[in-house]
């Protein structure tokens, strides 16, 4: 069985196409980038409608198969904008309607974790989720992917962009804020937020927006600080839910000081680790088509109304019917 993804929440449009063993047969994107500032969600989605085309042409090319080969469609359903998501949504609807198979509208978050889920071959693990809009330490109980813990505020990949343009640097900031903070070994104070598993990052925001030190002391300082906040809420809840796998999966997880920090963590405590891959920690279509396959193996069935998208849908809300 073949499943197409289309992924559009934010500022990737991706394709991406999978069998139902979990091979990638395709994995086409592109990301609205800037110079400096951030992206205009008016701009993601002209950038989507313009580029949606040729990616799909692309991922049926690199998979080396014909439309008809496809058996299942998937999409991202939410959360997200609300006008990029329409993207993947009507593209979806179209493809299926015409090859005349199944559809299936698929939540953001859990694709990341059913991806991470795929390259680690974890059954159970504690899963650091950290991207843009969302940071959550999530844990599977009762047909449920509950949230353990999280930002109170902004998601980590969020704070990482806004402070990087402040900055000057172009979207998306946090790989940059990466290479330069790798510069630096000067650490400079920060505040750290964390009560048992929540943090907040907007205190750490404000306080660097008035600092005036070099930025590469700035960008090392806030990478150690915030992942140290990630790290120690994350070893709280392998301690308090008594897991033995960590998993950590979203845009941020290409971050190499971020595996290396939990990677030292799950040493010390006899814990197994995977960071998921770089090529699929960010937005990508390859993991809405793998969730499609679990959903639709599971038997998954979605009337054309409950397509509709959803700019507001947590992981905590999805019936984890293929487990
Ligand atoms: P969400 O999954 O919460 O809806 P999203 O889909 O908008 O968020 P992802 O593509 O999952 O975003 O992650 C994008 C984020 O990851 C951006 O904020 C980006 O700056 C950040 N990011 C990407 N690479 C790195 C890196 N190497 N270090 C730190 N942050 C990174
Ligand atoms: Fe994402």
């Amino acid at each position: 069985m073949l499943c197409l993804g289309i992924e559009s929440t934010a500022h990737t449009i991706g394709i991406g196409i999978v069998d139902d063993k979990g091979n990638i047969l395709a994995n086409e994107r592109s990301t609205l980038t800037t110079e400096s500032g951030g992206i205009h969600p008016r701009k993601a989605v002209e950038h989507h409608h313009l580029f949606y085309k040729i990616l799909l042409d692309k991922a049926l090319d690199t998979a080396k198969i014909k439309p008809s080969d496809i058996n299942l469609i998937a999409f991202s359903k939410g959360p997200g904008l609300g006008g990029t998501l329409r993207v993947a949504a009507s593209g979806a609807r179209a493809l299926a309607t015409k090859l005349n198979i199944p559809l299936v509208g698929v939540n953001h978050p859990v694709a990341h974790i059913e991806i991470g889920k795929l390259t680690s071959g974890f059954k159970d693990p504690v899963i650091l989720y950290v991207s843009g809009a969302n940071t959550q330490i999530i844990s599977l109980a009762a047909g449920k992917y509950r949230v353990v813990g999280e930002t109170l505020d902004i998601g980590v990949g969020n704070f990482l962009d806004a402070f990087g343009r402040g900055l000057g640097l172009g979207f998306p900031q946090g790989p940059k804020i990466e290479v330069l903070a790798k510069q630096s070994k000067t650490y400079v104070e920060l505040p750290y937020t964390i009560k048992g598993m929540d943090f907040s990052f907007s205190g750490i925001l404000t306080k660097l927006e008035r600092m005036k030190n070099k930025p590469e002391d700035l960008c090392y300082s806030t990478q150690e600080t915030i992942f140290a906040i990630l790290t120690e809420a994350s070893e709280r809840a392998l301690a308090h839910l008594n897991k033995k796998e960590l998993l950590v999966t979203g845009g941020v997880a290409a971050n190499k000081r971020l595996g290396e920090m939990l990677n030292t963590m799950c040493e010390a405590r006899g814990i197994k680790f995977h960071q998921v891959p770089k090529a699929l920690s960010g937005d990508q279509g390859a993991m809405i088509a793998w969730l499609g396959v679990l959903e639709h193996k599971a038997g998954r069935k979605q009337t054309l109304k409950e397509t509709e998208v959803d700019k507001n849908w947590r992981a905590d809300e999805v019936d984890v019917i293929w487990n």
